[in-house]
């Protein structure tokens, strides 16, 4: 990750998720907001049949994918808020815009988490747009370096209350180091009821052998967010266990096309991204 510039990958997924696709476009108004040129194209692509269809063949596939991930975080959304937390912190948090349109978080207090460089451009984005959520709270953090413990303590978050942690599309750009530093802050943080739900990257990568996956670690290395946090799924639940957090459920995208509609056998080139949901279950809260 760039030290000053903002997360390109985060703007890609947003741009995916501008665009309609098995599911309705979830940001519709990301293009005006992103403005310029790029924004432009993409209002274009979004109000267009045609382009949409284009966009989801010319992606390969990854704006199903996407929305399919999206959903299936927002139903884990659902699950913990009705099951009772109140704290929802947003790790890596890019141009998600869930405090702004999740019903669900009403009731919630979000903390938004990200490198200080993509969230000072989500913020130049949004302006003033007022969130759906009771309360929103930046916190500009660099998991690499910073220390979100202190961030989270300063800003207000009560680790004796339950919390969902959200962490979307992250682990992968992260080095081991920094996945179990900031496993390390979840766990002390996380009372009892608290749950976890993630994304990650298992290391067979794109269907396609060896050559995809080089071209892969090239394309995402070369924009400066190298491909370096990819885990097993017997390393997912080790990393979980040790952040003393029970699995609830490990899905891919063909799942997640069962459950919420769209293209299972299009979304399939991306079944190495798993969404993994996980309760901090002893006692109670
Ligand atoms: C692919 S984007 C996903 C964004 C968002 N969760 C979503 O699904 O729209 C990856 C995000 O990870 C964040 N990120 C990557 N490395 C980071 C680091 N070392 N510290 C903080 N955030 C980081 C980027 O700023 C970016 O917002």
């Amino acid at each position: 990750m760039h030290d000053t510039k903002p997360s390109l990958t985060a703007l890609l997924v947003a741009a995916a998720r501008a665009i309609p696709g098995p599911l309705p476009a979830v940001d519709a108004q990301l293009g005006a907001q992103v403005g310029g040129k790029f924004g432009a194209v993409l209002d274009l692509i979004a109000s267009n049949k045609a382009g949409a269809l284009l966009a989801r063949a010319a992606g390969l596939a990854l704006v199903d994918h996407i929305h399919l991930r999206t959903a299936a975080l927002d139903g884990a959304v659902a699950e913990a808020v009705a099951a009772g937390c109140r704290q929802v912190v947003v790790l890596g948090a890019g141009y998600d815009r869930r405090a702004w349109r999740l019903d669900a978080l009403r009731e919630c207090m979000v903390w938004e988490v990200d490198h200080p460089a993509t969230q000072a451009e989500k913020r130049r984005q949004l302006g003033d747009a007022p969130p759906v959520a009771a309360r929103l709270v930046w916190a500009a953090v660099d998991f690499a370096v910073d220390d979100l413990d202190a961030q989270l303590q300063a800003n207000g978050h009560d680790p004796e209350r339950p919390t969902l942690w959200l962490w979307e599309g992250v682990t992968m750009y992260l080095p081991q180091a920094a996945q179990r530093a900031t496993l390390g802050v979840v766990q002390a943080r996380s009372a009892p009821q608290s749950w976890l739900a993630l994304s990650y990257l298992t290391p067979q990568l794109l269907p396609g052998g060896k050559l995809a996956k080089a071209v892969a670690a090239q394309v995402f290395a070369g924009i400066g967010e190298p491909l370096v946090g990819a885990m097993s799924r017997t390393q997912m639940r080790a990393l979980l266990g040790a952040a003393g957090f029970d699995l609830a459920s490990d899905t891919a995208n063909p799942e997640w096309a069962r459950r919420f509609g769209g293209n299972a056998g299009v979304a399939f080139l991306f079944r190495c991204e798993r969404v993994a949901v996980a309760l901090r279950s002893q006692g109670s809260p």
